[in-house]
């Protein structure tokens, strides 16, 4: 069987180092590992217009910010095929058949899907009508939330892991490289293939996730040391910020709280700061930067005694980050001057997208019964039946 790789993100921000560790570097090394057959990464303009109909314009501007990181990462347009997903339509129409396989019940124990209706402020029992919730209320960020409220929640958005299994199976993707957020979306995708198969016959090919192998890529925390990175805390680091910027980020970042004066014992575990070094730090880092200290372990073992400064660990994070974003920003600063290409790259690549996703929609409509004009047998059984009728 062919191994094929699908994969995708909402352009709704420019990506961040969470993105970065979490899937995008996965994605370059497989590129550049030549195991797979085909590779394709989608911009999910589609889903990111669930929770943004009324946000157009934000997904529009996005789609570059998001086709700019990915060619900066480093995937290449001659390996993979990088596509828009609302330009392949016929994923539209295969989440269409796979709705009648997933029950309401189903979707509503989504985990993903549920911590993002809280995320949102959808509302689970609002009973207010559409027409209601059309009147704006309050501007900003709390009028924006009371207003999704009061709306409820979107058919579109709760239905988004339904077409999230379009889009994996359209490609007959055999590997999913995605963050943790991600697993229960493969699993639902995993349900509808066997739900398909066993129903219409052996069609569609099931998908496995392929994870971040190191705890800290993940879930990467924000600078703040929360959970996630996330734009609405302002807690990122971009693909696209400067080293400035990203001297500045590191030098504001969580670190041990306890950690007062150089000479105290301080605290590796739940510190950012060691966080983003096990996520990004290579031995040739430390030849390079830190000579004084053979490897991460020996660094955090100097922390933990204590005698070892955060400054002195952050303006090494900051070396090594600017030393693994310094290529992306050089890329990046080349595709910017080719914004034309860029799209046109982007055009080609969705209609390579389309005619893959339209031989399984072929495969599809037959598996269903519902490929009649290319049924000669069910029109010609028809015709005799009519005909000796008479
Ligand atoms: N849900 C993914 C995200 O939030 C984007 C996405 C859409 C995706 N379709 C996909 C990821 C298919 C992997 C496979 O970023």
């Amino acid at each position: 069987m062919e191994k094929i790789i699908l994969t995708g993100d909402r352009p709704t921000g420019k990506l961040h180092l969470g993105h970065y560790v979490g899937s995008l570097r996965r994605r370059v090394e497989l590129q550049n590992s030549g195991r797979f057959d085909k590779i394709f990464v989608m911009i999910a303009d589609a889903q990111a217009l669930t929770d943004n109909a009324d946000n157009p314009e934000k997904v529009r501007q996005n789609i570059i910010e998001v086709a700019l990181d990915y060619l900066s990462a480093g995937l290449d347009p001659g390996r993979t095929v990088i596509f828009i997903q609302s330009q392949v339509p016929e994923l539209c129409e295969l989440a269409f058949y796979y709705m009648n396989l997933v029950t309401v019940q189903r979707l509503q124990r989504n985990p993903t899907v549920k911590a993002e209706i809280q995320l949102r402020g959808f509302s689970e029992n609002s009973t207010e009508s559409e027409d209601e919730g059309e009147e704006k209320g309050e501007k900003g960020e709390k009028g924006e939330k009371q207003e999704q409220q009061r709306r409820g929640i979107p058919v579109g958005f709760f239905t988004y892991p339904i077409s999230q299994a379009s889009d994996i199976t359209a490609f007959r993707a055999t590997t999913v490289p995605v963050g943790e957020d991600q697993e229960p979306m493969i699993e639902q995708t995993r349900e509808i293939v066997h739900k398909f198969n066993a129903v219409y016959g052996p069609t569609l090919v099931e998908p496995e996730i392929l994870l971040p192998d190191n705890a800290a890529c993940l879930r990467l925390p924000g600078t703040d040391g929360k959970a996630k990175m996330s734009k609405s805390l302002g807690n990122c680091i971009y693909l696209s910020d400067t080293a400035a910027e990203v001297k500045k980020k590191v030098m504001g970042m969580f670190t041990d709280p306890d950690h007062l004066r150089v000479e105290d014992p301080g605290k590796v575990e739940g510190n950012t700061v060691f966080t983003y070094l096990d996520a990004f730090s290579r031995p040739e880092h430390f030849e390079k930067f830190l000579p004084d200290y053979p490897s991460l372990e020996a660094l955090k073992d100097h922390y933990r005694r204590g005698g070892l400064g955060d400054v002195k660990v952050k303006k090494f994070l900051i070396n090594v980050l600017n030393d693994t974003l310094e290529p992306i920003r050089e890329r990046r600063r080349h595709y910017e001057q080719h914004i034309e290409e860029v799209y046109a790259m982007l055009q080609r690549g969705s209609e390579r997208a389309r005619q893959e996703a339209a031989q399984t929609l072929k495969d599809v409509r037959r598996a269903m019964r519902i490929d009649y004009f290319e049924d000669r047998e069910l029109i010609a059984a028809q015709a005799e039946m009519y005909k000796n009728k008479q």
